[in-house]
């Protein structure tokens, strides 16, 4: 018996990507896989059902979960969806790992074999699986638009005959892969863009972009690559040496993250109130609390005349390419595991081991059985 993917319609609200598109499921195909998809699950993507070569279009979410060995996602799974998944099988998406212990708890009853992709090592031989990086690309570069499209400013020097305009002054925190997106966009339309972040590596990587680096003397390399929390020294500190940077610019997109915690607060309501009438922050952590203590995610607040944006799931407003970069990576993650149509994972891979979450009914992620107190 070959393996069974299954795939549904994404349900979370606002939710446009899609887990498998037509070129990856050519591929599971000739891996031996029988691929099922709910109807028009493809459809907010713009990828229609009969795009996808040799993939049987099923009514709805027990035809297309029932049988399947292997599920994909893009979102974590409601408990509707849970219930439809047969016992054992295999599921893999952007799972939200520390977001919920009763979804862990529902994986474990349902003995799911459960890959969160957030939770994948970031060494070299992982990146072409890595979709914390692909979709902070999408991200990164849909707050530069935004930016530049609720600016009041040009975003270039433009030279007219009424007079030369000044370009926009953009500053960015948090220089991670979003970060470094929204430079690189930022820069493409003209700004002038200063960016900071606590990792003493993101300096060269600012400074290629051509962008010039706020030097806040704070530097805070964290395990795995990542950033850790500051202390309340440092963080007066940081305040003290962004305070001019943001109250100079005319649009502030602030990207700053630790995995697994809240959002840190950067920008606090008395920075804001010394910003420029008129100017503007997209705050892309508003998913997780917000880098501004103003944000409110999903919505458009306005304070001191400043704009503060928090949009929510960005990579959705560019579903089409979202979607072909997550499926990419679905498919280069799972596709050295099936042989002869069959999954068959080594579990002492640093790349499998470090990205399972939940298995035989236990959720087996340190990182997270510690963060969420030994689920
Ligand atoms: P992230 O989404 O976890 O965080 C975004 C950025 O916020 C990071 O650059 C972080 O240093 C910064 N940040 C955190 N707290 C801050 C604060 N208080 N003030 C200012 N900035 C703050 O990071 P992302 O984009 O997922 O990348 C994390 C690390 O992983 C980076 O070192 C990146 O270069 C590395 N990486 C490695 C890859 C690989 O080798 N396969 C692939 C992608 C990323």
């Amino acid at each position: 018996m070959p393996l069974i993917i299954g795939v549904v319609r994404e349900r979370a609200p606002g939710e446009r990507r899609v887990a498998l598109v037509p070129d990856t499921a050519r591929n599971f195909a000739a891996a031996g896989a029988q691929l099922r998809m709910e109807q028009s699950a493809g459809i907010e993507s713009h990828f229609l059902d009969p795009d996808y070569p040799g993939v049987s279009a099923v009514a709805g979410l027990a035809e297309a979960y029932g049988g399947a060995g292997l599920i994909l996602r893009v979102a974590p799974p409601g408990p509707e969806e849970i219930d439809a998944m047969p016992e054992g099988a295999v599921l893999i998406g952007l799972l939200a790992p520390y977001g919920s212990p009763e979804r862990l708890a529902a994986y474990n009853a349902r003995r799911l074999t459960v890959f969160s992709l957030e939770l994948l090592p970031r060494i070299s031989r992982a990146q072409s699986m890595d979709a914390l990086s692909s979709q902070a690309s999408c991200a990164g570069y849909q707050c530069g638009l935004i930016g530049a499209a609720r600016c009041t400013k040009f975003f270039p020097m433009l030279t007219t005959a009424a007079g030369t305009i000044r370009p926009a002054r953009v500053l960015v925190i948090g220089a991670g892969v979003a970060g470094l997106q929204a430079i690189a966009t930022c820069k493409r339309l003209g700004a002038m863009v200063e960016a900071y972040d606590v990792r003493a590596a993101a300096r060269e990587q600012i400074e290629s972009l051509g962008a010039k680096f706020v030097d806040t003397g704070v530097s805070a390399e964290g395990a795995g690559g990542y950033a850790r929390e500051l202390s309340a020294e440092e963080r007066a500190r940081q305040a003290e040496r962004l305070a001019k940077a943001v109250a100079q610019a005319d649009v502030v997109i602030t990207t700053a993250a630790i995995p697994g915690r809240r959002a840190p607060v950067i920008i606090t309501t008395d920075m804001v109130a010394r910003m420029k009438y008129g100017a503007l922050i997209v705050d892309m952590a508003a998913e997780s609390g917000g880098n501004c203590a103003l944000t409110q995610p999903g919505e458009h607040v306005i304070a001191n005349d400043v704009n503060i944006h928090g949009p929510l799931n960005l990579p959705s407003r560019m579903p089409t390419h979202a979607s072909e970069l997550y499926a990419k990576n679905l498919w280069n993650f799972l596709s050295p595991w099936i042989k002869d149509g069959q999954l068959a994972f080594d579990w002492d891979d640093e790349i499998v081991a470090g990205t399972l979450l939940c298995k035989d009914g236990i959720t087996v992620h340190a990182g997270v059985k510690q963060a969420l107190g030994g689920a």
